[in-house]
């Protein structure tokens, strides 16, 4: 009896041994796949390319973005020669003075939970530099990062609320682009916030605001005039 479970046992052992060593032989990692690596050629397409065009006439999922302005806060038919000036100050900031192709008003409704939202997301992705209020003293600033410019001057405030949302998407002079990490109606949201701290640190004259580009006579004289559209396209 007591041998007959012994052998029961051994035999146990040895199907698993098999199925573990049959199971390891035959394993194919999804790395050793036949697949291209990016932009590696092709012998199977005729013009040797393996990665390949879109189909003409189609639209990945997720990609239409046919609203301009909530896509990428610039205006329909923008002039595409306009030459938008900035100056360079001692610190290195590239500070714009004119907005010619960005909308001055929001393409979502500006709802309370809208900029709660925004302020939930500023809080991750902008206050470590920008600070809590937007005077750029955040903590990454005050431990060496350059420092960005307030938002509390006549120049940001007077900012269309498209310039905002540029600066997210594309990146800004020394800032990186934060379209990757924040998606489109987020960064309308912080936008939104970034409005209200601009209120919050200067109620009285916000009730004077404008949100239109050609009232921005406050802006400093451009010193030295660049395009400062210098990180590439819309994303
Ligand atoms: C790692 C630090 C850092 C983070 C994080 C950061 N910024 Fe900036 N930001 C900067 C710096 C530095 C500048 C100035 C860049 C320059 O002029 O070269 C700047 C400039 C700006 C400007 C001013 C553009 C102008 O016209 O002068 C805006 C608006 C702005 N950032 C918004 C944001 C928002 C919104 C976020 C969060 C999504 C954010 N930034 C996150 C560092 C940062």
């Amino acid at each position: 009896m007591l041998k007959n479970k012994r052998n029961y046992l051994y035999g146990l052992l040895l199907t698993a041994y098999c199925l573990l060593t049959v199971g390891c032989g035959l394993r194919f990692d999804m790395q050793d796949q036949p697949r291209y690596k990016v932009y590696k050629k092709s012998e199977w397409f005729k013009d040797g390319l393996s990665t390949r065009d879109q189909v003409v006439g189609t639209v990945a999922r997720g990609h239409l973005h046919d609203n301009k302005a909530f896509y990428t806060g610039k205006i329909d038919n923008p002039d595409l020669n306009a030459v938008v000036t900035s100056t360079v100050t001692s610190t290195g900031n590239t500070l714009v003075t004119s907005f010619p192709n960005d909308i001055d008003e929001f393409p979502i409704p500006v709802t309370k939970e809208l900029v709660d939202r925004g302020q939930d997301r500023y809080n991750i992705h902008c206050i470590v530099c920008h600070g809590p209020v937007g005077n750029g003293d955040g903590m990454v600033v005050r431990r060496g990062f350059p420092k960005p410019p307030t938002y509390h001057d006549d120049r940001l405030r007077n900012a269309p609320v498209g310039h905002f949302f540029d600066v997210m998407t594309n990146g800004w002079g020394r800032m990186s682009s934060y379209s990757y990490q924040i998606q489109p109606a987020d960064r309308w949201a912080i936008v939104a916030y970034i409005r209200a701290l601009q209120v919050s640190q200067n109620p009285e004259e916000s009730l004077k605001m404008s949100t239109k580009p050609e009232s921005n006579a406050a802006a400093p004289k451009p010193a030295e005039t660049t395009n400062a559209n210098t990180n590439g396209g819309n994303r």
